[in-house]
């Protein structure tokens, strides 16, 4: 139990002594702080219960609420809410138990299995900015889900199946034709073969091959051919496409390691699709294939629907799989393997009829009947312009450059003298990720974002870098301090109560933050307790401070800010640097 539903708890036994049961009790921070730290609004819910004036219990309330030394400054406002305050003991006591653990104050959710799939990086494909809100939301979410108590696993559902890889083989036909790959009648082992291809020539191939087959009716016919072969498991260019999907999946794990981003399972969508034959015998079976062009399709539309449903492409005319149905066999495959209660997706809210389209044929086949299914859709991040950030020539930003972009800002923002030019650049890097990672999730995540590399990367405001900075500033207080864990049990200014009190509310935050799926509440709060720390920490002289009960308090205070930043910062996916 949290030490808020501690407090809850305590509230409920008070009222249930001056005459009155309640089931759950009505608590809210108040936000007429002149009035109270708190606002118990009960008694107008018992008022209809027992038949009474509000006023008259919550007089009752008080009488009980006044012989607990927990409680002060008790009064009743408007018809009948009662408002009080915490005394000085109850706030110590809660504050130690925080600097006991500050998971003594999180509320812990009942066990859950939850997938949560965020990758969607495609294979051959640079990694661009559209995945680094899957990443960045996905991991952070698994990380709070499971911080509560679920059991959140991350699947990274590479897009390693379809047309663009059909395209990148296409390509490479052209280029080296003479490879093995492509000779018929080669019957030698395919793994010694060496590949004059490096993964920084995947990045250039697929732009220069999709183009190709843009212009070229003959190219894209050719692709089209290369990605039927792959599909039917064709010697020669599914050994090929093998190779490239492993030498893909390496750099692409190594951009998701450099965003703190690790995944439970690396399947792809081809791995998925070995279910193929028997999603299509179910929806067969059930008479929901229909033959429409040259096409299966699934009827979805509803007679009750606000907007035009379009029925789902399940094979397409030339003969292969669409998007959803890899989507689909997926559903059919975690159904019989990982067995999630949940699944959820945290996928570009451009997606939704995707997604809408894919849930709706799970539900109709019967596969996905003991799983919640749930897109956690995002919104664009922007250029200045307000469209969906570009490369300069317009093209899609890759996410390398992009953290690239970042890191020559935070490596010039180092001033830090006593730090190495070693050291420098692995600083810089952990800044930079911090700085992306904080400011892609202190917006809701449904709203769209600028991208503005100044303001992210500045030291002063609502940034990583100055999330970072002050959370190690408190490492080094201690550390100067010499600090050794004791009580607190002195506290002096109403600055210190301010962050006693915000620390109590955490687990209003992490609960909103699950309930929303999203992690603007966390960065909001991080940077409520950490600019508030930051001005005790300006009013006070704690090193040189004589009253050694008060300078122990207060170092104590600053354990427990120092900790739970770090904890909040580690669930967002953020390191905090040893110093910057
Ligand atoms: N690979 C897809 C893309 O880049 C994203 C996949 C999202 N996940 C899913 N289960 N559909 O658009």
């Amino acid at each position: 139990m949290s030490i808020y539903s501690e407090l809850k708890e305590k509230l409920k036994e008070i009222i249930k002594k001056s005459g009155y049961e309640e089931e759950s009790i009505n608590l809210e921070p108040s936000n007429r702080r002149d009035l109270g730290e708190y606002q118990l609004n009960d008694a107008m819910q018992l008022a209809k219960k027992y038949h009474k004036s509000p006023r008259e219990i919550a007089d009752n309330i008080i009488k009980e609420l006044e012989k607990d030394e927990s409680f002060i400054d008790i009064n009743i406002a408007g018809p009948g809410f009662i408002n009080f305050s915490l005394s000085n003991e109850y706030i110590y006591s809660i504050l130690n138990k925080m600097n006991e653990s500050v998971f003594n104050n999180i509320y812990k959710l009942e066990k859950k299995k939850i997938l949560i799939d965020y990758g969607g990086a495609n294979v051959a494909k640079a990694l661009h900015v559209g995945h680094l809100r899957s990443a960045n939301i996905g991991e952070a979410l698994k990380r709070l889900a499971n911080a509560l108590g679920y059991e959140a696993i991350g699947d990274a559902h590479l897009g390693d199946y379809g047309r663009p890889l059909g395209f990148v083989i296409t390509e490479i036909e052209k280029m080296y034709p003479n490879l093995p790959y492509f000779d018929e009648n080669y019957t030698g082992n395919y793994e010694d073969i060496e590949l004059p291809i490096s993964n920084h020539d995947l990045e250039t191939i697929y732009p220069t091959a999709s183009q190709k087959a843009k212009d070229d009716p003959e190219y894209l016919e050719r692709g089209r051919q290369i990605t039927a072969k792959i599909q039917n498991g064709e010697r020669g260019y599914y050994d090929l496409w093998k190779k490239i999907v492993d030498i893909s999946k390496e750099d692409i794990s190594n951009t998701y390691n450099l965003l703190n981003v690790q995944f439970e399972i690396w399947n792809g969508e081809s791995d998925e699709m070995e279910y193929f034959e028997e999603l299509k015998s179910i929806y067969e079976e059930k008479g929901l294939l229909k033959d429409s062009e040259g096409a299966k399709i699934i009827e979805l539309a509803d007679s009750d629907d606000k907007a035009p449903m379009p029925p789902l492409l399940f094979i397409k005319s030339n003969n292969t799989a669409s998007y959803e149905t890899t989507d689909l066999a997926t559903i059919l495959e975690r159904s019989k393997t990982t067995k999630p209660e949940e699944v959820w997706y945290v996928v570009d809210g451009r997606q939704t009829l995707h997604f809408d389209q894919v849930f709706r044929a799970a539900k109709k086949g019967g596969i996905s009947d003991n799983m919640k299914l749930e897109h956690i859709g995002f919104g664009t991040m922007n250029g200045k312009d307000g469209k969906p950030f570009k490369t300069r020539d317009g093209g899609v930003l890759s996410l390398k450059e992009l953290i690239n972009i970042v890191y020559q800002e935070t490596y010039k923002k180092i001033t830090n003298e006593s730090i190495k030019e070693e050291e420098k650049e692995t600083i810089a890097k952990q800044v930079a990720i911090a700085t992306i990672k904080y400011a892609d999730l202190l917006p809701f995540r449904g709203t769209d974002y600028i991208f503005e590399v100044e303001k992210f990367s500045d030291l002063e405001g609502k940034t990583g870098p100055y999330l970072l900075y002050s959370t190690i500033r408190m490492k080094s207080l201690l550390k100067k301090a010499n600090y050794q864990k004791s009580s607190i049990t002195k506290l002096k200014g109403a600055t210190e109560k301010e962050i006693a009190l915000v620390l109590l509310n955490l687990p209003l935050v992490l609960n909103k933050s699950i309930d929303t799926r999203s992690l603007n509440d966390i960065c909001e709060y991080l940077y409520k307790i950490t600019s508030l720390y930051n001005k005790f920490y300006s009013e006070n002289r704690i090193l040189t401070e004589e009253d050694q009960e008060l300078k122990d308090s207060w170092l104590n205070l600053t354990n427990i800010v120092y900790t739970l930043n770090n904890t909040l910062l580690n669930i967002l996916g953020i390191t905090v640097p040893d110093k910057m």
